[in-house]
């Protein structure tokens, strides 16, 4: 097990360039099942959490070849297996999207329970009733959750929460189902977006992907297609937090600012000075961040998914901010770490109260989820002295060459081994 080892207090400087999307990437490799000829997948992220998806799809029979380490020409034609066995499936949440996407090619699935960042209880009952909603019986035998369907016809589903893994997994299952399928209140995330247009490229036919109604007219074959994952928000989100913590003047480059919009208004909030730019933003700080007050939201509201690392900048506003977390029952665990900088914070459930400080301390603290583990590293990169952050396994399944992009900005912070 490595470590980081991060001697922080400098402030970030330079460029850096976002990755794509590791919450597209994982949705549109399954989807890549459906397809009846080759794909090649652009842009794709090089982080642990893709690897693994590659590693099932070759397991189900795909052939995988890798062009370069962000473009991947994959060859589904050969998939006739459709076991993904608990080995592979606890390692990431986004493993259940071989349940949409194997039904949708063979009808029939059998997938061992998710895994991914712990936030308590993660349910699926929202994917289940919409492949329920498309004709298959679904049911847990031996731990693996089993979907069949004879034919699988267009359903209506309202979702009684928004839930991204659940409008994707139906829109994989409905996309060559016979008919019309309508998701209500589908989640608007732009990896939800991404997905559809891939799709599309594909000859499938789905409306209204970004909007709280999907439509998605079934067709009966898909063809294989180009396709370039869009940036990842979060990356981008984060590094822009690491920028405003550290009182530094990054141009944040290849995002696309529209997806950022609920993002760069809270930083403004604090204080940071933002520009726009076609496919870039650059963002300066050179004062103590103001208190403000975010409620996490499905998109387009500020992204959970940034919540860890947004605590961490507050901790050093001048003032009192409160934090809701609206998303997850239980995504402040990582706060306990956040206190052994000395940030000042309760939990009261879902919602943090947070006492400014003028500055964190160094600590030896551990990743306990892949974006509380980008907190610390934004905290640690926020503070004179060395800190040292464990369990960086989590941290590597979202962020690409993340010590190689800070170091690039001017950051003090290497890899370790810990042995
Ligand atoms: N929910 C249900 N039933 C379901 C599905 C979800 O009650 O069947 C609830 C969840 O318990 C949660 C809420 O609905 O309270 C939202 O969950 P959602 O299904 O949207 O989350 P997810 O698909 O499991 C994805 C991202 C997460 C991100 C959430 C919310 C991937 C692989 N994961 O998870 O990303 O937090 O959407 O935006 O796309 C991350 O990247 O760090 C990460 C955790």
């Amino acid at each position: 097990m490595d470590k980081f080892v991060i001697r922080g207090g400098k402030p970030l400087k330079g460029e850096v360039c976002i990755s794509g999307a590791k919450n597209a990437a994982v949705a549109i490799l399954p989807a890549v099942l459906l397809a009846d000829g080759p794909c090649r997948i652009e842009n794709l992220p090089r982080i642990s959490d893709v690897n693994l998806i590659i590693r099932v799809m070759e397991k189900l029979g795909a052939t995988v070849k890798m062009v370069d380490d962000s473009i991947a020409e994959i060859d589904p034609t050969a998939v006739s297996l459709y076991t993904v066995s608990e080995d592979m499936a606890k390692g990431m949440r986004a493993s259940s999207y071989f349940l949409g996407a194997l039904l949708g090619r063979l009808h029939r699935a059998q997938v061992a329970p998710p895994g991914g960042c712990d936030f308590g209880v993660r349910p699926i009952d929202q994917h289940i009733k919409g492949f329920e909603a498309l004709g298959a019986d679904v049911s847990i035998e031996n731990n693996m959750v089993v979907c069949r369907a004879n034919e699988l016809m267009g359903g209506y589903v309202y979702l009684d929460v928004v839930s991204v893994g659940a409008t994707i997994n139906i829109m994989l299952a409905a996309v060559k189902a016979q008919g019309m399928t309508v998701i209500e209140n589908a989640a608007r995330e732009p990896h939800i977006v991404d997905l559809a247009n891939f799709l599309n490229s594909m000859g499938a036919n789905i409306m209204g992907a970004g909007t709280n109604v999907i439509k998605i007219r079934g067709v009966s074959h898909l063809r294989g297609t180009t396709y370039s994952i869009i940036p990842d928000q979060i990356e981008a989100g984060t590094y822009m937090v690491a920028a405003v913590a550290t009182r530094g003047d990054v141009l944040i480059n290849h995002v696309t600012p529209k997806h950022l919009e609920s993002i760069i208004v809270k930083l403004a909030e604090t204080g940071a000075r933002i520009e726009q730019f076609d496919e870039a933003v650059r963002i300066r700080m050179d004062k103590p961040p103001r208190r403000c007050k975010v409620k996490t939201m499905p998109h387009p509201g500020f992204p959970t998914d940034m919540q860890p690392q947004i605590t961490a900048l507050l901790s050093l506003a001048e003032g009192d901010s409160t934090v809701i977390e609206s998303v997850w029952d239980n995504r402040f665990r990582y706060i306990d770490e956040l206190r052994k900088m000395g940030a000042q914070i309760t939990v009261e459930g879902k919602r943090a109260e947070i006492t400014g400080v003028p500055c964190l301390k160094h600590a030896r603290v551990k990743a306990t989820d892949l974006r509380a583990g980008a907190a610390m590293v934004i905290a640690a990169l926020s503070c004179e002295g060395q800190s040292e952050i464990e369990d960086i396994i989590h941290i590597e399944r979202g962020y690409e060459n993340i010590v190689g992009k800070l170091s690039a900005l001017g950051a003090d912070i290497c890899r370790v081994s810990m042995d």
